[in-house]
């Protein structure tokens, strides 16, 4: 997600920015970007790559009272310097966390008016209108307000303009921006870790409420009212802060699906169809997936979807294994590595040896820059933004999300992108049902089984080792019809069994082993689309059935979700468990 950072006051605002900058740097970026006004101009520096590349472009003694500062990750075009913020048209500097949905039309009716854009972002069209409405007005407080009558999408906005360069402007709309005051200081930003430095009290705006700092603080409603809002003082550190108010960034970070989908589909889609940023590919006679724990179970939960698609053999491999195997591809085979971090070493490792081969490679990677990333022929990012708990969660639904939709584009399918548009209202669903109930069934035992077949035993295995590698329970994942071929041998009483149906070609095979565990005593919670009743369960979660190409997104979350809630009642460290690192990379 993008980071801005507004300041006017008695210090050198360019440090103020440059750190605040810095303390938004979890959010996750691509290129920053900084304005600041510099004797009778605004002066605008940006750059791709990290603040500390945007630092080397500053004079050391670049001095200024006001600025307003940027962290981009990249939706709308490429990662480049045209497309970093700030951005300026006209007579208006503005930095922009959002999307605005709108773009192409407010597009279309300001190059009629003579505009033209340098860069592929929605951000430099608002820019222009905000320019455009106040060169009619020639008043910005009412040009801000005209343009939220005019904007679908979300903002958080600061503004300048060259004919009021001690002001500072702020506006929000369904993207997080906060004011603080500290003596003569005024500082906004998009989130509290940027201005903990100076202060722990701060003002939450609501919807479409503009900021105006001259000498001193002014808030006016959609009215243009002026108005008084309550301070809240944060009592936590900024590590308290990243969270926006969960308790866990695991829980934050499956709060964040939803917006994460978003995020995907209107980076890689226009209008229904894929846009520049999703590459097209060659026809390829197999393909390969290889990653490691988690991001091997987006691997075989995709490899029927890529089969039926586009009738290929596709092969998963462990990356710690693939190393040391003889592999059987050549010119016609894609290996697509799949990986947060886009450090891990295995991962990385087996990427290497697959580019000393001369195969073609694709890398699906959230980290901007990584190695894995730089390394591949082809990088898709999956834009999940910053995942600091160890158990990925947003992650993992992002790459489900990403390997779905090149399923279609190599299938040449993209009439079934409309099966994606519910997707981020069906995962916020989800967030409010409650697994607290069943999780409560599942915390004080030490043994678990997740069973299913097909697309759903990979669910299977990403349940059992979300719930394994924070609760400490010993969990296992199996086919649902080996359970009878010794492991069934486990299940005593109230052992939790977890099974999954979404495949409605399996079903009743499912079903069937379902019911021999159940016979057996086991404690089942069956997670299906399906809403079949029964006997053979004790509790029943239904998810909606979209489409087989979206359903494995929707049925993750239920079980990121027990899992949080199990380790909850343990009163483990969910964000950070024992021996675990976010990024394994050793061998
Ligand atoms: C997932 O919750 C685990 N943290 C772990 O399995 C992780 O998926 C694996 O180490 C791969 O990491 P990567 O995606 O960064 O390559």
């Amino acid at each position: 997600m993008c980071g801005i950072v507004g300041y006017k006051g008695s210090q050198n605002a360019i440090p103020v920015l440059i750190s605040g900058l810095e303390s938004l740097e979890y959010r996750g970026y691509d290129s920053a970007g900084v304005a600041f006004k510099s004797g009778k101009k605004i002066e605008i520096v940006k750059n791709i790559g990290k603040v500390s590349n945007l630092k080397s472009l500053l004079n050391d003694d670049a001095n200024s009272e006001i600025g307003i500062a940027h962290t981009r990750w990249a939706t709308h075009g490429k990662v480049s310097v045209e497309n970093a913020h700030p951005h300026k048209v006209g007579k208006i500097t503005i930095v922009h966390n959002g999307i605005i949905e709108n773009y192409a039309s407010l597009k279309i009716e300001l190059e009629q008016k003579g505009y033209e854009f340098q860069s592929q972002t929605d951000t430099e069209i608002l820019c222009a209108l905000i320019n455009d409405l106040y060169e009619t007005e020639n008043n910005l407080l009412i040009a801000i307000n005209k343009m939220t009558k005019l904007v679908h999408g979300s903002y958080a906005l600061l503004i300048m303009c060259d004919d009021n360069l001690n002001e500072l402007y702020a506006i929000r709309c369904n993207s997080p921006l906060i004011v603080a005051i500290k003596d003569n200081d005024y500082f906004l930003a998009s989130d509290v870790p940027a201005i903990l430095k100076y202060t722990n009290e701060y003002i939450l705006l609501e919807n479409n409420e503009i900021i105006k700092v001259d000498d001193k603080l002014h808030i006016y409603d959609e009215s243009l009212k002026e108005i008084n809002k309550q301070t809240i003082i944060f009592d936590g550190d900024s590590n308290d802060a990243m969270k926006n108010g969960y308790e866990h960034y695991m829980l934050k970070e499956i709060n964040e699906e939803p917006t994460v989908v978003k995020n995907i589909l209107d980076y890689y889609t226009s209008d229904g169809k894929f846009n520049d940023n999703m590459p097209s590919f060659k026809k390829y006679k197999k393909i390969f997936i290889v990653g490691c724990g988690s991001a091997c179970y987006t691997a075989d939960i995709s490899k029927s979807l890529f089969e039926k698609y586009l009738n290929i053999p596709v092969t998963v491999y462990i990356a710690s294994e693939y190393r040391y195997q003889q592999l059987f591809y050549d010119k016609d085979t894609l290996v697509i590595f799949i990986s947060q971090s886009g450090e891990t070493a295995d991962t990385l490792e087996a990427l290497r040896r697959t580019k000393n081969d001369g195969i073609d490679t694709l890398a699906i990677v959230n980290v901007v820059s990584s190695s894995i990333a730089r390394e591949a022929d082809q990088v898709l990012y999956i834009k999940a933004g910053v995942e600091i708990a160890v158990a990925t969660t947003k992650a993992f639904t992002a790459q489900l999300t990403m390997l779905a939709l090149l399923v279609l584009r190599m299938a040449n399918k993209e009439n079934e992108l409309k099966y994606f548009e519910d997707l981020s209202n069906e995962l916020n669903k989800i967030l409010k049902m409650d697994f607290k109930k069943y999780a409560k069934k599942i915390y004080k035992h030490e043994n678990a089984f997740f069973i299913g077949r097909g697309i759903d035993y990979g669910l299977c295995e990403e349940g059992s080792l979300k719930l394994k590698e924070i609760s400490y329970i010993n969990s296992s994942a199996f086919p649902s019809g080996e359970l009878k071929h010794g492991t069934i041998s486990l299940i005593t009483e109230d052992t939790p069994v977890i099974s999954i149906v979404s495949d409605e070609n399996i079903k009743y095979k499912t079903i069937s082993n379902i019911k021999e565990v159940h016979a057996r005593g086991a404690y089942v919670l069956w997670l299906t689309n399906k809403d079949e009743n029964g006997d053979f369960y004790d509790d029943k979660i239904v998810i909606r059935d979209i489409h087989e190409i979206v359903n494995s997104i929707l049925m993750v979350m239920p079980l990121q979700l027990i899992a949080y809630e199990v380790a909850y009642l343990r009163e483990l460290d969910i964000d950070k468990p024992r021996n675990l690192a976010k990024s394994v990379t050793v061998e």
